[in-house]
Order: C-alpha cells, then structure tokens, then sequence
C-alpha cells in the first residue's frame, strides 16, 4: 500500500477566507500572521482602531472596525467582509477580556462586562458565522475558550464562567451543525505570552516566576503555539474533528501535583 501524499502544511488554507475578531492583538494577531502565512486571506474585526496599524505587512489581512457585544455591528462587519473579499470558509471568535479579583469585590457592571464580551460577543459572532455557512454546506468555527474554562481558578468566576460558555457552545453548535457540513471547536490555551498577561503580571494579579514554576512546560505558551493549533483545526486535515475543546496549556489542567 502505498502512503497518500504529504499535505503542504505551508499553504494548506490557500484559497480559504478567514474573520478572526479580536486581532489585532495577542492571540488573534498570531492566528492572523500564520493564516495569511498558509495563504489565507484574513479579515480582522476589532473594536480598537490601533489594531489596524498591527496588521501593517501582513499580506493578505485587512481590517473592520467592530465591537463584537453588538448586533449589529457584527452583522455590518460579516456583511462587509464577505462583499470585499469572499464567502467566509473560517471564522475565530477569539476577542476576550479578563477579569481577575476577589468575588466580594466584582461588581454586578463588570460582571455583564465579561460576559458581554467573553460569552455575548462570541455568540453573536459564530450565530452571524452559522447564518452565513450552514446554506452553503460548508464553514469552521473556532471559539476562543480557555484552560480556565475546564479547570478553576479563585478570584476568576466571571472569567472560568464565561470560558466554560464557550466551551459548551462549541459542543451544542457542533452538534447542531454537523450535518450541514460545518465545523466548531474551541481552543483552550493555558498562559500565552500576550498583552493580556502582560497586563496582569504588571498590575501584580499574577505572578510570572510562581506560574512558569507550576508549569510542566517550565515556561509560559508562545502565540504561534496556539496559532498553530488553530490553522490545523481550521484546515481540511481536521475534516473529523467537531465538538473538540483543544487544550493548548503546557500540561497545565493534567497536573494534579503542586
Ligand atoms: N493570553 C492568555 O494567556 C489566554 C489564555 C487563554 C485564553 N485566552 C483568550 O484568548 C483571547 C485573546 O486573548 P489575548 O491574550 O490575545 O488578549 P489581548 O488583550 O492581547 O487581545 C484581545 C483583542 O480582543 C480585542 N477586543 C476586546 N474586546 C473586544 C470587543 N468587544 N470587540 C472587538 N474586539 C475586542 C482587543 O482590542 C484585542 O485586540 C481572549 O478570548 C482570551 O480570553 C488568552
């Protein structure tokens, strides 16, 4: 028997139209780059204008201004994108906030906050993916979950909430969708190197040398790593692969010892 050919894991999603929200920064900014790098073409909704100027030399990426919290600004951002550029074939509902601080003290305001963001906005953005995909027969969808969406955290329940949404989204619609041809699953990354963090290390909520120490990597997660999980699931080589939350945590959520 001989072995079916190598796939071009180079430009294995040439051809292909990407929405990834949220990236103009971090995470989604490295989906963005290793995207385009296999030859896609790679539509960013933010809602903050400098996310334009991150995209600068990246070929192939363009840029809607979008809050994803809001109907209709979603639906606008979908409607431009597939009119500019082509029928969607991947969408990343990746834009997220944080939320770190005692429980007694999170305010019922910040509470909305992250769920508007965190559970609202990927909703609306995989609902206007779905809306779009399941008549063509076709279409990926990755939700930015994260490890604290499978395993707790103290002093994080609007984040590990909103992330455990995420990831049981993920399932229903893959679920719901399946037989029309689409598939959705989540990314659970453990701690990347992003602003994100770097804001957190810096506001002193969280310790760079403790965290590294527990994990069993020694170190935290790069972007590109998570990046590149996501080009695989958004690529025909995961074809069988629906309702998934990947974990992408340098062993994180399988330690149970220190
Ligand atoms: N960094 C980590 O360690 C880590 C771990 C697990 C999961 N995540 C998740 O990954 C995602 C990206 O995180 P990151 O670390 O790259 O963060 P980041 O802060 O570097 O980037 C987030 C991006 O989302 C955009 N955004 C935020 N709210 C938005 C809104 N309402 N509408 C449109 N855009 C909005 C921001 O402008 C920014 O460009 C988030 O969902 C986060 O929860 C991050």
């Amino acid at each position: 028997m001989t072995a079916a050919p190598a796939p071009d894991r180079n430009r294995d999603l040439a051809g292909k139209v990407a929405l990834i929200t949220g990236g103009g920064s971090g995470l989604g900014l490295a989906m963005t780059w290793r995207f385009a790098a296999r030859g896609a073409r790679v539509v960013v909704a933010d809602h903050d204008p400098a996310a334009e100027a991150a995209l600068s030399g990246i070929e192939g990426a363009s840029f809607i201004a979008c809050d994803v919290c809001v109907p209709e600004q979603v639906d606008a951002t979908f409607e431009r994108a597939e009119a500019e550029i082509g029928p969607l074939d991947i969408v990343v509902a990746n834009a997220g906030v944080s939320q770190n601080g005692p429980t007694l003290e999170l305010s019922f305001a910040e509470w909305r906050r992250v769920m508007d963001v965190n559970l609202g906005g990927v909703f609306l953005t995989a609902q206007a993916a779905g809306r779009r995909m399941v008549p063509r027969g076709q279409g990926v969808i990755l939700l930015m979950a994260s490890m604290y969406g499978v395993v707790a955290a103290p002093e994080r329940v609007g984040y590990c909430v909103s992330k455990s949404g995420v990831a049981m989204m993920a399932k229903t619609l893959a679920l719901e969708w399946a037989h029309h041809g689409l598939r959705v699953n989540a990314l659970a990354p453990g701690y990347v190197r992003t602003p994100f963090l770097d804001d957190l290390i810096a506001r002193g909520r969280l310790d760079a040398d403790a965290l590294t120490a527990r994990m069993p990597i020694g170190r935290f997660i790069e972007p590109e790593e998570v990046a590149d999980l996501a080009a695989f699931l958004a690529s025909d080589e995961a074809s069988a692969i629906t309702g998934q939350i990947a974990g992408v945590d340098g062993g994180w959520s399988a330690n149970g010892y220190l």
